[in-house]
């Protein structure tokens, strides 16, 4: 840039303290040419389910999101800009388990956007899905947990002149994300997305499942099968969580990963349709851990495969459809008492 003949200055503040962020823009102010537009792309990640985040983890990645972008909102209310831009997040549009502090930081951004619109002023919140090559998604493991959920990274140059077409288009929100349409509707289809699934699915149908699964844990070694199942439980459960299982998670019992009713609905109906063997959902709701379910599985494994789910599961889907959450967690605990009834 500095090339091509523009004058760069760097500046350091921490966009969260009003008072440093001030300090910047009275330089500005001072030494350049009045302020015409604001890009805000400070953020951090401090990832994890829900019933591991508290106060301060939330606090943390609010700060720069919230706090920051409110700040250079006041600090510029009487500058004449041409463009304010918030860097969001594809998550707050999708949702993203494993995100909740992040989703609502990107959210408050969102909602600034709009906002300032309402107040006349210029605004605009990108939804960004991922970036190659520079940024918070370049670590492998976000790159392959995002890439198997069907969101593809786009380089820079494309991020750029995506953001280029958003602002000439004057949008106040937009989602700039390249999708793997067949994989992010075929294992799990963000509320958003659902009206559109089937106009653009038309033809192409949900990604196929390897069905092999059980036919290659069958063929293993009996010492290396317990290795085979419990891979394909995290593998599961990172996809109903859209997080993945650390090591220690194995003991710990699943509705404390977050795997909540719905959730293990889910879990049920992928075990299933994989392992071509019977799961109640009223056992993963009686807080297994993914060691004591494998090893549930492993005895399954060796019985013929089951033909059809157990009668009081048969048509839970259907019943669990149009349900809100806490109905679906009363349906399934009468469920958990009526098995335990008649287990006696
Ligand atoms: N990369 C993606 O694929 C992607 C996808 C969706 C949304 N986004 C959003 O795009 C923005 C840029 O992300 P990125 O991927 O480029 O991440 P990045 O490389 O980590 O950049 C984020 C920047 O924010 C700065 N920052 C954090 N807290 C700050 C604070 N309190 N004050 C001032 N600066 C602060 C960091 O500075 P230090 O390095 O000094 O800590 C860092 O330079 C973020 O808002 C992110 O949420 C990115």
């Amino acid at each position: 840039m500095r090339a091509d003949g523009v004058d760069v200055v760097v500046a350091k503040a921490d966009v969260s303290d009003e008072r440093q962020v001030a300090g910047v823009i009275e330089e500005i102010r001072h030494s350049m040419p009045p302020l015409r537009g604001v890009v805000h792309a400070a953020g951090i990640l401090d990832d994890g389910v829900l019933m591991q985040l508290d106060e301060e983890r939330f606090a943390t990645v609010m700060a720069p999101k919230v706090n920051g972008a409110w700040n250079l909102h006041r600090l510029t209310l009487e500058d004449d800009l041409d463009f304010f831009v918030l860097f969001s997040s594809a998550a707050s549009v999708l949702g993203s388990p494993g995100q909740g502090n992040y989703v609502a930081a990107n959210a408050f951004l969102d909602a600034l956007a709009h906002h300032r619109r309402a107040l006349g002023m210029p605004a605009l919140a990108i939804n960004w899905g991922a970036w190659t090559e520079v940024g918070l998604a370049t670590r492998s493991d976000r790159v392959e947990h995002l890439t198997r959920q069907g969101i593809m990274p786009f380089t820079p140059e494309q991020g750029v002149l995506l953001m280029e077409r958003m602002l000439e288009r004057d949008l106040v929100q937009c989602m700039g994300v390249a999708m793997d349409w067949g994989k992010i509707l075929g294992s799990y289809t963000p509320p958003v997305l659902s009206r559109l699934s089937e106009e653009v699915l038309a033809g192409e149908g949900p990604a196929k499942k390897d069905s092999s699964v059980r036919k290659d844990i069958l063929a293993a070694e009996p010492e290396e099968r317990r290795g085979l199942v419990e891979r394909f439980l995290v593998e599961q459960i990172a996809q109903v969580l859209k997080c993945s299982p650390t090591k220690g998670d194995a003991y710990e019992p699943l509705n404390r990963l977050g795997i909540d009713s719905l959730m293990a609905v889910e879990l049920k109906n992928r075990v299933e349709a994989d392992l071509e063997t019977s799961l109640p959902v009223t056992a993963l709701l009686q807080g297994p851990s993914l060691s004591q379910l494998a090893t549930q599985l492993l005895e399954g494994l060796d019985a013929p495969a089951a033909e059809a789910p157990e009668e009081a599961e048969d048509g839970l889907e259907a019943q669990v459809e149009g349900l809100t959450d806490e109905e679906v967690d009363a349906l399934l605990r009468d469920l958990v008492k009526e098995e335990e009834k008649a287990e006696g």
